[in-house]
Order: structure tokens, then C-alpha cells, then sequence
């Protein structure tokens, strides 16, 4: 978090904003008799973390969301605008990022009776095709606009592509470069989806497969980025506007000496570990890159990067 929140510090970028979100101490820290060290003043978008002496350290974002927060408000104040602009025929992506237990899949996805991001943006999606709809029929249009929305979501492993609702999940899938498409996964299942209830059972779907996928799911569901990506395609006559929204669940970060453990228990979750912290190092520069407007950009890096390489950067809104 460090170095991305130094770099992210001096963001100069329109297309990349940076929220915060801390979220409350858990039962076990509780327990356990920890401090909360963080603090977060909300009017200077600022996060002062105490350490060790006392002294408070600050790095300002664009947005800081305590525990307090809501999904709701996350979702108003963060995701709307890029959803907004997936429907409007832009790319947009929005990632959670962060260490393990941080609150990532939380607040992407949230819980049955507490939506997360996910829920809440295929909410905004069909509403606001229903209203156009409903608006056009009131209209009585010649040319009516038509909404084609598909849905894939896609694993990444040990820098491995897997596809979450193929039948065959563990399949690895290639990643291809397409000169215009640029990079892309080849045969890659986008199901056609006409609902809320649809599209919900499609993320259902994947993380059924993502757990059944490795012998164990705890392990694997923060060992794995998980990558959702919403396409919606509105055409009046023969023009076509396509805007793709891409959800993103990265897998968590972990400090060093937790790594270092396993290094000496198990040289397979050394491996991943290392795999995931490269990949997201890679993200990190990427970023970081963009957001500096440094001409060359590392996409090539991982296949993280460049699967992502249409949806960050250009004219793409992203936020982490
Ligand atoms: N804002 C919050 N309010 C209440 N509970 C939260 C909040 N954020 C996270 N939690 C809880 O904390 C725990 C860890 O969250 P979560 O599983 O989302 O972490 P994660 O960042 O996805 O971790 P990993 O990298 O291991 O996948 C969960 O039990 C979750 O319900
Ligand atoms: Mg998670």
C-alpha cells in the first residue's frame, strides 16, 4: 500500500481514482486486544495511520470511507459513475485491492442481504435499460435501441486463465493478441444475460466453480484474481456502441514474513504467493505509470496486466 499510495499521491490522472475503504476491527482482533491505528478525515480524503511511537503518517486519496460506510454509499460516491459510463459506451473498470482479510470480496460482492458493488451495479444496469426502454416505447421511436449485455468471468491462477463457466473449469485458456482487439482470451464464455436475476446467477455460477476448483477454497479464494466483466451492447440501426465494465476481485496482498512462512511449510503456496505478489507489483506499476503519463506502460508484464490493458489507461475510468 505504500508505495502505491506514494505514487498514487501525486495523481495527475483524470481516468484513475484511488478510495479507501477501512473497514471495522473484527471480532478476533477484538479479542485479541487490538488498536485500531487508523483514522480517516473524510474532508481532506485523508488516512493518518499511527505507528509504533505515536507519530501519525498521512496519505491523501481521492476518497476515504471509515467503518461507518455503507455499500450503498460506496457504491454512490465510487462505482455509479464508472457503471454510468459502461452504459454510456465506455470502458470502465473497478478493482478492490488490498492485504488478505482486508475487506476485498466484501465489498465487491458483498452479502445476500447487504449487496456489495457486483449486485448493486447489475441493479443500476437493468434499470437504467428498462427506463431507456420504457422512455423509447413512450417515444415511439422509428428505430428503436437495442441492449445486447453478456457476462464472462474468468480466474486468474498462477498467472493461469481459467474460465469460470466453462464446462471445463480447470481447463487453462490462452491468452491471445489481437492487433485491434489487442489482448483477449480466447474462446472465453460470455453468457447472453436479459436480468438482474441472469446476471446474478452467471457470478453464482463462477464462484461455485471457483470453489469446487482447488481442495482448499479458503486458500484459493485469496489466491486467485477474479476478473467479471459486464459488455453492453446498445445499437439503433446499424450503430452499434459497446461499453464493457470489468469487476475485479484481486487476490490479496501478503507481508513478506507471513510468505516467508509457508516458504519453509510448502513450497506450492511459497510459489503462489510469490506469483501473486509479482502480478500485483505489475498492476502497481501499471498504475503507477498511467497515472505518472509515462509513455511506456509494462501491459506485457503478466496476464493480469494484459487482459486489463483495454480497460485501464485511454479513455477508460478506473478506480481502485
Ligand atoms: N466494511 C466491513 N464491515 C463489516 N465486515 C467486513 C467489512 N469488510 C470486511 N468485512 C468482513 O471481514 C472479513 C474479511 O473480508 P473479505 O473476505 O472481504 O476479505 P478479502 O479482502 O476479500 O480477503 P482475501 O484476500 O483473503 O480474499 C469477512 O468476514 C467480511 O465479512
Ligand atoms: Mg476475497
Amino acid at each position: 500500500m505504500e508505495v502505491l499510495a506514494r505514487n498514487l499521491n501525486k495523481n495527475k490522472s483524470e481516468s484513475v481514482r484511488v478510495a479507501v475503504r477501512c473497514r471495522p476491527l473484527s471480532k478476533r482482533e477484538k479479542q485479541d486486544g487490538r488498536e485500531q491505528i487508523v483514522d480517516i478525515d473524510t474532508k481532506t480524503s485523508e488516512i493518518l495511520v499511527k505507528d509504533e511511537s505515536g507519530s501519525k503518517r498521512t496519505y491523501t486519496f481521492d476518497k476515504v470511507f471509515g467503518e461507518k460506510s455503507t455499500q450503498q454509499q460506496i457504491y454512490d460516491e465510487v462505482a455509479a459513475e464508472i457503471v454510468q459510463s459502461a452504459l454510456d459506451g465506455f470502458n470502465g473498470t473497478i478493482f478492490a485491492y488490498g492485504q488478505t482479510g482486508t475487506g476485498k470480496t466484501y465489498t465487491m460482492e458483498g452479502l445476500l442481504d447487504d449487496p456489495g458493488i457486483m449486485p448493486l451495479a447489475f441493479r443500476h444496469i437493468f434499470q437504467n435499460i428498462a427506463h431507456k426502454t420504457l422512455q423509447m416505447q413512450q417515444e415511439e421511436k422509428s428505430e428503436p435501441q437495442h441492449f445486447l449485455v453478456r457476462a464472462s468471468y474468468l480466474e486468474i491462477y498462477n498467472d493461469e486463465v481459467r474460465d469460470l463457466l466453462a464446462k471445463d473449469v480447470g481447463a487453462k485458456m490462452d491468452v491471445k493478441e489481437h492487433i485491434e482487439k489487442g489482448f483477449h482470451v480466447k474462446n472465453l464464455v460470455m453468457e447472453k444475460v436479459r436480468n438482474v436475476t441472469e446476471i446474478y446467477n452467471v457470478l453464482a455460477k463462477g464462484k461455485r466453480n471457483r470453489k469446487t476448483g482447488r481442495t482448499d477454497m479458503n486458500e484459493h479464494s485469496s489466491r486467485s484474481h477474479a476478473i467479471f466483466t459486464v459488455t453492453i451492447e446498445s445499437s439503433i440501426g446499424k450503430k452499434i456502441r459497446v461499453g464493457k465494465l470489468n469487476l475485479v476481485d484481486l487476490a490479496g496482498s501478503e507481508r513478506v514474513s507471513k510468505t516467508g512462512t509457508h516458504l519453509q511449510a510448502d513450497r506450492t503456496r511459497f510459489d503462489e504467493g510469490v506469483k501473486i505478489n509479482l502480478s500485483l507489483a505489475a498492476l502497481g506499476n501499471v498504475i503507477s505509470a498511467l497515472v505518472e503519463n509515462k509513455s511506456h506502460v509494462r501491459y506485457r508484464a503478466c496476464n493480469l496486466t494484459k487482459l486489463l490493458q483495454d480497460s485501464l489507461g485511454g479513455n477508460t475510468k478506473t478506480c481502485m
